[in-house]
């Protein structure tokens, strides 16, 4: 009987080793907790049609000047807070049904949209966070392939929110794959740090250099909601340019309470 390959889940714990070709065709997990991951599946979740992720400014300003004024939205922060003539911040709560069904949103932010950017020739590119974690981890499985993690990280370097969150998704992988799964160094090290930290997310996250960062600027309450497992069940898929909803996300509620 033939044996059957094992699948491989890798680790990169920040994007900047990384550039398009090494993630070209392959099923790519981009995970910034802090806070794209989670107002991406916010604002997808609440309706927004679509979210076009820049890695720059004058990218923003290009795309959105060729798309029509009322359908579509800037979104993101440059060290946390809004940017200049952009509609809204990178706040999960910003992104309401109200503010944001049916529209386009630009989005552009520091790490984390930088690294999904990379990922565009990507085979699969999933955005995670700790809110859609258990959805992600089901499409993976569905995969039956190897798969690459990829911390947004901050400016270039380790970030333990983004790596706490990747060694709860490959536990649960292997879990459900059980030996059918061959993890290297880095995603040991990912499950290792899940063990130690990863008991309570809101506290690992109001503790972590990130966390403290955006409290100090006013908004502590962003990281109740990012810390709140599997609360936004759906599935960020990047396209081409695009990251929409996949089609097996749970429908997203129309009837949004905010
Ligand atoms: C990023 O991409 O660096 C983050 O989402 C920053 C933030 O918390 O706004």
């Amino acid at each position: 009987m033939p044996t059957r390959r094992k699948i491989k889940i890798d680790v990169h714990f920040t994007p900047s080793q990384l550039d398009e070709l090494q993630l070209k065709d392959k099923n790519v997990v981009v995970i910034d907790v802090l806070r794209s991951s989670t107002t991406i599946a916010m604002a997808l979740q609440n309706g927004a049609r679509e979210i076009i992720p820049v890695a720059d400014i004058e990218s923003a300003v290009k795309i959105s000047g060729s798309l029509f004024g009322e359908v579509v939205l800037r979104g993101g922060e440059r060290n946390g807070k809004m940017i200049e003539g952009f509609n809204l911040g990178n706040s999960p709560g910003e992104y309401t049904g109200q503010a944001v069904r049916g529209k386009s949103i630009i989005f552009m932010t520091t790490n984390g949209t930088a690294a999904m950017v990379k990922g565009r020739y990507a085979k699969n590119l999933i955005v995670a966070g700790f809110v859609n974690l258990s959805t992600v981890v089901e499409f993976l499985c569905g995969l039956q392939s190897d798969i690459m993690i990829v911390c947004a990280g901050k400016e270039h370097r380790f970030c333990i929110e983004d790596s706490v969150c990747a060694g709860k998704i490959i536990t649960k992988l292997t879990r459900e794959l059980g030996n059918d799964v061959v993890i290297g160094d880095g995603s040991r090290a990912a499950v290792a740090l899940d063990h130690a930290e990863g008991r309570s997310i809101l506290k690992m996250l109001k503790s972590s250099d990130h966390g403290k960062y955006l409290t100090e600027i006013g908004f502590a309450d962003d990281l109740k909601v990012c810390a709140q497992l599997d609360s936004i069940p759906v599935l960020p898929v990047l396209s081409g340019s695009v990251i929409r909803l996949s089609k097996e996300s749970p429908k997203p509620s129309r009837q949004a309470k905010n």
